[in-house]
């Protein structure tokens, strides 16, 4: 089956993601609202505000992502960047920095969301857009981590990355462990002192960039977790998967980590109960919360990860149908 999902399903998903048709007649669709629900929490800021207490409240740490990815044009990544600002000022007024420095409240931007893909500069707007949501975050007292999107835009903002670290060295961004260049990439942002969110990969990628075998890819992830928790920035693990959340303690003694000096993240709806207890534990476990009408991009990748998210979705569309 796991074959089967890899070879077909997956790919057949990842191409009805990229379907702006699909996307718009989905986004319409109350009950596809009503499922997507369970990794969405909310539309507005309001909403996810109360998420955010309700993790708060047990313990958690968040970061909060507002859905949006390949703006068309500089309007739209304007808007952008005025939502996080508004996002930014209400999260700073609900917490404090943790005396550890470690700050509970983070927000996530996809530089795409940011005009990154736009013909016309987009380089230069993504990077000026950022800097602006990073000047509000630094004003706050609420981090910013830069997510990660296809292997084509990786060159691109990692440069952002590293040119607005010097005013601001606190941000982060994501690397994949799918991709063959990444445990290079590590070496450079862990010996720089960066914070860095270490994830699988979602994207539908080429083997001649990234690997292809399940097995390859938690290889890569536990040597690119292992040069992190050796370096001198803050490694996070971004993963559910049992057998990397295992090997993790071990990972941190080596380099003489103690719980403060890491964290776990999680997706919002995913391994709840595990989050929980991570977090009870005494770790510093983020939990990373989408919101917004766009959320198609970020569904479909949800379920192209686990057959059994699909079945979940297809049985809810067909309750509809009954
Ligand atoms: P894996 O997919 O092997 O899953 C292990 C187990 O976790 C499964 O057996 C199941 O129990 C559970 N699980 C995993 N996915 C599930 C799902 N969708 N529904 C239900 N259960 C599920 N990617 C990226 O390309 N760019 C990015 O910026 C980010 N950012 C990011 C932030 C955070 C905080 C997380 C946790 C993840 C990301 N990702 C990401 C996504 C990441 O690349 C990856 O696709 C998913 O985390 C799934 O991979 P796992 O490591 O969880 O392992």
């Amino acid at each position: 089956m796991a074959g089967v999902f890899a070879n077909t399903l997956r790919p057949a998903i990842m191409a009805a993601a990229r379907r702006q048709g699909l996307r718009r007649a989905a986004e319409r669709l109350p009950v596809t609202r009503r499922v997507v629900h369970r990794f969405v929490p909310g539309e507005t800021i309001e909403s996810v505000l109360n998420s955010v207490a309700a993790l708060q409240e047990s313990g958690r740490f968040v970061s909060v992502d507002y859905l949006g990815e390949d703006v068309s044009d500089a309007d739209g990544a304007d808007a952008a960047v005025q939502t996080y600002r508004e996002l930014i000022e209400r999260l700073g007024q609900s917490g404090d920095p943790a005396a550890d420095g470690v700050r509970p409240l983070e927000v996530s931007v996809k530089l795409s969301a940011l005009g990154q893909s736009l013909e016309r500069d987009g380089e230069k707007i993504a990077r000026e857009n950022c800097w602006s949501i990073c000047d509000a975050a630094q004003h706050a007292g609420v981090w910013v981590t830069v997510d990660a999107e296809n292997h084509t835009t990786t060159d691109s903002t990692l440069s952002i990355v590293r040119d607005l670290r010097a005013d601001f060295p606190w941000l982060g961004t994501v690397l994949q462990a799918y991709l063959r260049r990444t445990l290079g990439d590590c070496a450079e942002f862990a010996a720089a002192g960066a914070r860095i969110r270490l994830c699988k990969g979602a994207y539908d990628e080429p083997a001649s960039v990234a690997y292809p075998k399940q097995t390859e890819v938690t290889d890569s992830y536990l040597a690119c977790l292992r040069v992190l928790m050796a370096g001198s920035g803050y490694p996070m693990a971004a993963t559910h998967d049992p057998a990397i959340i295992d090997a993790i303690p071990a990972l941190a003694h080596e380099s003489g980590r103690r719980a403060g000096d890491f964290e776990y993240q999680m997706l919002y709806g995913i391994r709840d109960g595990e989050q929980r207890r991570l977090a009870a534990a005494g770790n510093h476990m983020r939990v990373y919360v989408p919101f917004g009408t766009q959320w198609y991009g970020y569904f479909m990748r949800r379920l192209a990860e686990r057959p059994a998210n699909l079945a979940f979705f297809l049985r809810a569309l067909a309750e509809r149908t009954h």
